[in-house]
């Protein structure tokens, strides 16, 4: 069977860790050239060598989405290095838990500017490239709180709110161009920003626990299922598909209250 990214070229932030990582993983193994984003520079460059000892295609840009100049210069480089580029996934995110009244405007920013404006870097720079395709394709990562409210992490929901808005506007700006542009929208999902939340509770695994009972399918979200509905973004699988979002939360959403200790 032929694979589902042959000759595709894919810039992935945040592709160090979590869903980027799984993401970038999946993409190596359907055929794209991966270039992994993202400030992590060991962690990265690690994933980047994995994927190429396993027979893929892959590096790793050093790059902070919040900085114009840092992802201009990782696009060039990709353009270089591939001459091309087809697929955008912002995954790059980060979580700040508090109250909106103790937040300093440096927490607001430094949030904003990684899971928000990030998205606005990456398609100022990517579109000149896109553009060049018949067929190009943007998949955001929000949030189930893209979609419902959270409590202490007002920041968080409303940039990630701001990036199911943002990908309508870009999926209707750009779909002449040839521009599919998409929301994946993650549940809770077991990857190392979670284990970090969970660390900072007294008991991680009972907080875990808690938590997962109010998913119906009693478990948490793994970054690979999150990564497969982004492949389906981001090919043909889903022509036609634009402007919209795909939650992957385990039942998460449909159910207005739901405890499955009560089974
Ligand atoms: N884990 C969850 O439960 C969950 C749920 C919903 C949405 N999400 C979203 O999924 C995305 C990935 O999260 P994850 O859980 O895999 O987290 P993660 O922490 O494992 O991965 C996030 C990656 O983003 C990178 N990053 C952070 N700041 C960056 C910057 N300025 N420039 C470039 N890269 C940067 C980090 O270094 C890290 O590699 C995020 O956007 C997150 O908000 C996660």
């Amino acid at each position: 069977m032929s694979k589902r990214l042959a000759g595709q070229v894919a810039w992935i932030s945040g592709g160090a860790s979590g869903i980027g990582e799984s993401t970038a993983r999946l993409f190596a193994m359907e055929g794209a050239n991966i270039v992994i984003a993202d400030v992590t520079d060991a962690t990265g460059q690690q994933v980047a060598g994995e994927i190429s000892s396993n027979g893929g295609k892959a590096v790793y840009s050093s790059c902070d989405v919040s900085d114009s100049d840092s992802v201009a210069r990782s696009i060039e480089a990709t353009v270089q290095q591939f001459d091309g580029l087809n697929i955008v996934v912002n995954c790059a995110g980060i979580v700040h838990v508090g109250l909106l009244h103790e937040y300093s405007e440096a927490d607001w920013d430094r949030l904003m500017g990684v899971n928000l404006k990030g998205i606005y870097f990456t398609l100022k720079h990517t579109f000149p490239h896109l553009s060049r395709n018949e067929r190009s394709y943007i998949i955001n990562v929000g949030s189930i709180s893209s979609l419902v409210g959270q409590r202490a992490t007002p920041a968080y929901t409303t940039s990630k709110g701001a990036v199911l808005s943002l990908t309508q506007s870009i999926a209707l700006d750009y779909a002449a161009a040839g521009l599919r542009c998409n929301c994946v929208c993650p549940g809770i999902t077991d990857t190392p920003m979670l284990r970090k939340h969970l660390n900072s509770t007294p008991d991680p695994d009972a907080t875990l626990q808690q938590r997962v009972r109010r998913v119906p399918t009693n478990q948490a979200m793994q970054s690979d299922d999150v990564a497969r509905t982004i492949l389906y973004l981001a090919c043909e699988d889903s022509a036609g598909v634009t402007g919209t979002s795909i939650v992957v939360d385990g039942g998460y959403l449909a159910a207005a209250e739901w405890d499955t200790a009560d089974d």
